[in-house]
């Protein structure tokens, strides 16, 4: 077996029950006291759940979210981006007390987890600044990630889980949805040993294909994961089963047959810049992933992060040896007119602005929404028709 190693364990510690067990949950769930969390939180469950945050147990307590947040790692000394939390409204039980925990994403909100709750803790204002400041970089109550953390409420339930289901994502996208323990199993029975991962919230166009083929020529991989987000993100971004759609028609025309795997994980964008590009690189390497591509303003939104902050991080903050996973690191790609094709522009130094084909998202929406297909140069015909089709359909 040739597959990396997990982020801090010998395999995968999915916390998914299964069998008898989940059977004997269930029943038990029925007779807990139940609290709905936020859909963050249930995120969490579901990523715990499918292997992708081993090594973890559970949710974490305030001191182990604080040092993570500062530190990049818990009190236990296990390097970790992204603090992993239930926060609630309110809380009327105690410490000890064995709870169900309700999905809100789910129609009739049923049990998500099974919790034992070790800590109840009330999370400061001063908390809350610290942890949005640290994590999002700013403390802006306007950007997305900051608005959704802070909604969430500041008590702090902490605690290991058991998962009894992966919310809505196995049934709304049965055929994308895959947990770490999966993509393991088909790394290996395809026999790739290297393989680059790609982070997707949008639809791929020219420039996200190509960075695709690049990694995979540089690093002379095997294959090629693409690993789009199913979760929630803001008003205005692309919904799910459209991405899905577009990728998978991109791949069937572009790609060679058996180079890709299209899968998606379950788990609502934080934006949160370089530090979710630090998260998804650990989730990259419990998937069994070699690379993750981080390219220009990876996971970012608005002007809140530097392009390329999502990539020095990996240099300033994560200590040499915390990750197996490599970063493959991608300049601003696109279609040089002068040269034919989609390159780096850090290849290409001769070139002035004018020479690419450049089009702000703005742009490219407003043409989609207006059955307008951006330049072949941009967008894929193909990729261009989903896309026209579904902002017309908003029109409607
Ligand atoms: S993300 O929020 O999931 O990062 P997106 O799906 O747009 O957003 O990007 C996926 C990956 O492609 C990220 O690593 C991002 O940095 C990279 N990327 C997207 N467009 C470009 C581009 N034009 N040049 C370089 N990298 C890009």
């Amino acid at each position: 077996m040739n597959v990396i190693t997990p982020h801090g364990a010998a395999s995968l510690t999915p916390l998914i029950a299964t069998g008898q067990r989940l059977a004997d949950l269930e029943a038990e769930s029925a007779t807990l006291p139940s609290i709905t969390v936020s859909s963050a939180a249930a995120a969490n469950a579901v990523m715990l759940g499918a292997g992708y945050f081993t090594p973890l147990k559970g949710y974490m307590n305030r001191a182990d979210a604080l040092s993570v947040a500062t530190d990049l790692k818990t009190t236990d000394d296990l390097f970790w981006p992204v603090p992993v939390l239930n926060m609630v409204e309110r809380f009327d039980g105690n410490v000890g007390d064995r709870i169900a925990l309700r999905d809100p994403n789910v129609d009739g909100a049923p049990v998500i987890a099974v919790m034992d709750v070790t800590g109840i803790e009330c999370l400061s204002d001063d908390d809350m600044t610290l942890m949005t400041r640290e994590v999002f970089g700013t403390n802006d109550p306007n950007h997305p990630g900051v608005a959704t953390f802070n909604a969430q409420g500041q008590v702090l339930l902490s605690g290991p889980i058991e998962v009894l289901n992966y919310s809505y994502f196995q049934s709304d996208f049965p055929s994308t949805f895959r947990t770490a323990m999966e993509i393991r199993d088909e790394i290996e029975s395809r026999g790739w040993k290297r393989v680059v991962a790609f982070q997707t919230r949008n639809p791929m166009h020219r420039a996200h294909e190509e960075l695709c083929r690049m990694a995979m020529s540089d690093l002379n991989a095997d294959g090629i994961l693409i690993h789009m987000l199913l979760g929630k993100l803001k008003a205005g971004d692309i919904p799910a089963d459209v991405r899905d759609d577009s990728i998978r028609t991109m791949v069937d025309h572009y790609f060679p047959e058996n180079t890709v795997m299209v899968t998606g994980y379950g788990f609502d964008m934080l934006y949160a810049g370089p530090r979710e590009a630090v998260l998804h690189a650990v989730f990259r390497q419990n998937a069994g992933c070699t690379e993750l591509i981080v390219g220009r303003d990876h996971a970012g939104v608005g002007d809140y992060y530097g392009g390329f902050d999502a990539q020095t991080i990996f240099d300033e903050r994560v200590p040499k040896g915390a990750l197996e996973i490599d970063i493959y690191r991608a300049d601003h790609t696109a279609y040089s007119k002068k040269l034919d094709r989609v390159v780096m522009m850090k290849d290409a130094p001769d070139h002035s602005k004018e020479d690419f084909v450049l089009l702000s998202g703005t742009a490219v929406r407003e043409m989609l929404g207006q059955g307008i297909a951006p330049p072949p140069e941009f967008s894929r015909p193909e990729v261009a028709k989903i896309l026209m089709d579904y902002y017309q359909s908003l029109d409607q």
